[in-house]
């Protein structure tokens, strides 16, 4: 197995390296204010517009968009694999690469770490079950039935769990001592279930086991299945600390293992749908965990491939799915990147229409799959008198709001344009009629937006310099400053765009305040947010420590107004009736409340969620 390079050691390689160096001594740099220039080593030039900041640690090209880390820059410009640039950069400050072992090896220090050894164990051991276990043959047969074939189970690398209350508890704990420290990781991992003081069981039990792998090929997660008929038929593993429903695809990993180069990726709703397509030689799709597809899924399938179809069920259950996808796609739909979503005829999933219509056919499916943008005015003029006013009235009232998620650019204007020729109405200041509020863009005094008047703007792509990008900017040039943000989780839920990157980043380096700039991004690199954060460090402008401190701290605040306001919106929805005058008090404009009255409305939602 592949010995992993610890994280901790990839942080403190970071510090200590520095870009301008690593790229002088390959491509030489000359200083042009706070940064260094060249031509640009990845595309032809002749006035340079490679740029290599210092106090980003990060090259940007302006030229081919080309960017990334000391790291990435080695691995671009010596076609070195991750693990041979670090060894190179490791090399040239004179430090030397520990390795751990992927299985059992010495066992790391982080809660986390332990917990992928784990699960490599318990993977191991269900391989072998399936194998080796008398009862076994049953699993077997059913695969065989399905027409599994044993390549593929063991490229996804198919287990059984054997009936019985213990034996995966058994296993693992076996000669281990001591077996109760053990058993309680066996539980955080979700595979063992605590059933009173003394006694635990494992979760999986006569079950065909499908294990969830991260991008690293890691096993952070099971879903297992009953052999034949029963309930229930999938049985899943829990969130844990290192499975995130929302974030994996299962199938992913194995996709990027069997094809070079990926042009696009299909979604789809099952665990035996992506071995079934796999089976029949379709090596792109992948499935969401039964959960809805999320944004951040999106995110991470997008850096792989322009283009992700969605296959549904033709049945009412999958166009709701459906429905729910392209809704949360739509903060995510940049210029050059495609969706389409394929409905199969009722009562087909992707398993049974490739077993009976065959390869090709459902590829030509794939092909002829319905764009966003003709499904998206499809679905809402559904129902829609589209000759009368009344009814080219209700199909703006319904678009705007989604059309407003878009992010600005190309796309959405061809959107907008579209809904005005639908409707009848011109395109400009569609979106911003009466009544509508934009989404993306907040409202009132933003700290951060001050600026964006008087500089040239944010680089392309970068979109609005809002609060939360503001913050985001002023961690990235000083990391520091994420020790004066609170708890972060605080923010989590608050539905606007880029809160999820930022309490992202204040958890990662609140956890690890040593972090420098790159070796955050390091962290980032297998993160759906990668691009993002890439983006926002070429737009940011430099900025003083005392302005980035007043950004920051502004952009907080910010956030906490916004936090109020939907309280606020809380408490007006139960109806101003049922609202005593104290109650009603809290509800006035968010910078008129005092810091009392803030605190009593926190105070009012944190009893009720407890
Ligand atoms: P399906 O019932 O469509 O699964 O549920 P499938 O993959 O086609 O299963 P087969 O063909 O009958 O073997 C779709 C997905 O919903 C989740 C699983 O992720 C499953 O793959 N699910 C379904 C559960 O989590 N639990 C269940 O009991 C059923
Ligand atoms: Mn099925």
């Amino acid at each position: 197995m592949a010995k992993r390079i610890p994280q901790d050691f990839i942080d403190e390689l970071m510090n200590r390296v520095d870009i301008v160096e690593v790229i002088d001594t390959r491509v030489p740099l000359k200083k042009a204010g706070r940064e260094y220039q060249a031509c640009c080593p990845f595309h032809n030039e002749k006035t340079p517009s490679f740029t290599v900041s210092p106090a980003k640690q990060f090259y940007h090209c302006f030229g081919c968009g080309a960017h990334g880390t000391a790291l990435g820059f080695l691995m671009e410009y010596e076609h070195l694999s991750f693990p041979e640039a670090v060894e190179a950069l490791a090399h040239t400050v004179g430090l030397e690469v520990p390795r751990q072992d992927d299985g059992r090896g010495p066992r790391p220090a982080k809660q986390g770490e332990d917990l992928y050894a784990l699960m490599g164990r318990c993977d191991e051991f269900y391989r072998q079950q399936l194998r080796q276990h008398p009862a076994a043959g049953r699993a077997v047969d059913y695969l065989k039935a399905r027409g599994v074939s044993g390549e593929i189970a063991a490229e996804y690398g198919m287990g059984f769990a054997p009936p019985g209350w213990d034996n995966l508890l058994g296993a693992i704990t076996a000669g281990e001592a001591p077996a109760e420290a053990l058993r309680e990781r066996l539980i955080t991992a979700g595979m063992v279930i605590r059933k009173d003081e003394k006694r635990c069981y494992d979760r999986f039990r006569e079950r065909i086991m499908f294990p969830i792998r991260d991008r690293r090929g890691r096993t952070i997660a099971f879903g297992g299945r009953i052999i034949d008929e029963g309930e229930p038929k999938y049985l899943n593993s829990p969130e844990t600390p290192i499975f995130h429903k929302g974030r994996e695809l299962y199938g992913l990993y194995e996709a990027t293992r069997a094809l070079r180069k990926i042009e696009r990726l299909l979604v789809v709703e099952g665990y035996m749908d992506v071995v079934a397509l796999a089976q029949f030689g379709v090596r792109y799709a992948v499935a969401t965990l039964g959960t809805a597809t999320t944004r951040e899924h999106l995110t991470r399938l997008f850096r792989l491939t322009p283009e992700v179809v969605f296959c549904f069920d033709g049945d009412r259950a999958g166009r709701d799915a459906a429905w729910r996808a392209l809704q949360n796609a739509l903060p995510v739909m940049q210029e050059g990147f495609e969706i389409r979503f394929l409905f199969l005829p009722e009562g087909e999933d992707p398993d049974s229409y490739i077993r009976h219509e065959g390869r090709e056919a459902f590829e030509t499916a794939v092909g002829e799959a319905r764009p966003l943008s003709e499904y998206f005015f499809d679905h809402l003029q559904a129902g829609l008198d589209m000759d009368s006013l009344e009814g080219r009235g209700r199909l703006v009232k319904l678009a705007r709001p989604l059309l407003q998620q878009l992010p600005e650019g190309v796309f959405r204007q061809m959107m907008v344009d579209r809904l005005a020729r639908l409707s009848g109405t011109a395109a400009a200041g569609l979106l911003t009629g009466a009544g509508s509020r934009p989404q993306t863009r907040p409202e009132g005094r933003a700290p951060g937006a001050r600026r964006a008047a008087s500089h040239a703007g944010p680089a392309p792509g970068a979109g609005p310099r809002t609060p939360v990008r503001a913050a985001i900017q002023a961690l990235l040039a000083r990391p520091e400053l994420a020790a004066r943000a609170g708890d972060p989780a605080r923010f989590a839920h608050l539905d606007i765009a880029g809160v999820p990157l930022l309490v992202s980043l204040l958890e990662t380096l609140q956890g690890n305040p040593e972090l420098s700039p790159g070796a955050l991004l390091e962290r980032y690199r297998d993160d759906p947010h990668a691009r993002h954060l890439s983006r926002l460090l070429e737009a940011a402008t430099p900025l003083g420590e005392a302005e980035l401190e007043a950004d920051f701290l502004g952009s907080l605040g910010w956030l906490e107004n916004e936090e109020l306001k939907r309280l606020q919106e809380r408490l007006l929805a139960r109806g101003e009736h049922q609202l005593t005058p104290a109650l009603l008090k809290l509800c006035k404009p968010v910078d008129s409340l005092s810091s009392e009255e803030k605190a009593a409305l926190k105070q009012l939602f944190n009893e009720q969620a407890g």
